[in-house]
């Protein structure tokens, strides 16, 4: 049995979120979902994001390709949560390319290719222009 973890926002569920998360369930059995809280996102981005923390845990656990989601309240927590949820590999964004290889040693790690033209930001742009 092979555990996935993976963090993020998913505010305004887009294609590529999406994306990273099926890829993610595809490397292995179990894709578990640690999605930001309100006040992480706020320090993280300088904003609250649109939807709030258990509207957007609830669109994320209702995903077929997610066993299980968390609230991640701290940046400084993921080494406890890797060990917590036994995950094996930990997928980010390349975004974060080489940011997290400091876990190689509890974990492996997998940084996979953003979706193109597609964010958060960039929609929140669109709407209002
Ligand atoms: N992601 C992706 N492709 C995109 C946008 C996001 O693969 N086009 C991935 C990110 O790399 C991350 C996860 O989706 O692993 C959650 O990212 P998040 O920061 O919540 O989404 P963004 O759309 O990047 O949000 P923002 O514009 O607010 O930074």
């Amino acid at each position: 049995m092979i555990t996935i973890i993976t963090f993020g926002t998913f505010d305004l569920f887009h294609y590529g979120h999406l994306r990273i998360l099926e890829r993610a369930s595809d490397l292995g059995d179990k894709l578990i979902v640690g999605v930001s809280s309100d006040m992480l996102n706020f320090a993280k981005k300088g904003r609250r994001p649109i939807c709030n923390e258990h509207e957007r845990m609830k669109i994320i656990s209702a995903l077929k390709c997610v066993n299980e989601v968390f609230l991640e309240e701290s940046l400084e927590l993921k080494e406890e949560y890797i060990k917590k949820y036994r995950a094996d590999i930990l997928v980010m964004g390349d975004d974060w390319k080489g940011k997290f290889d400091c876990f190689n040693k509890i974990c492996d790690i997998v940084y996979l290719e953003r979706t193109p033209s597609i964010s958060t930001t960039e929609i929140i742009e669109m709407i209002k222009t």
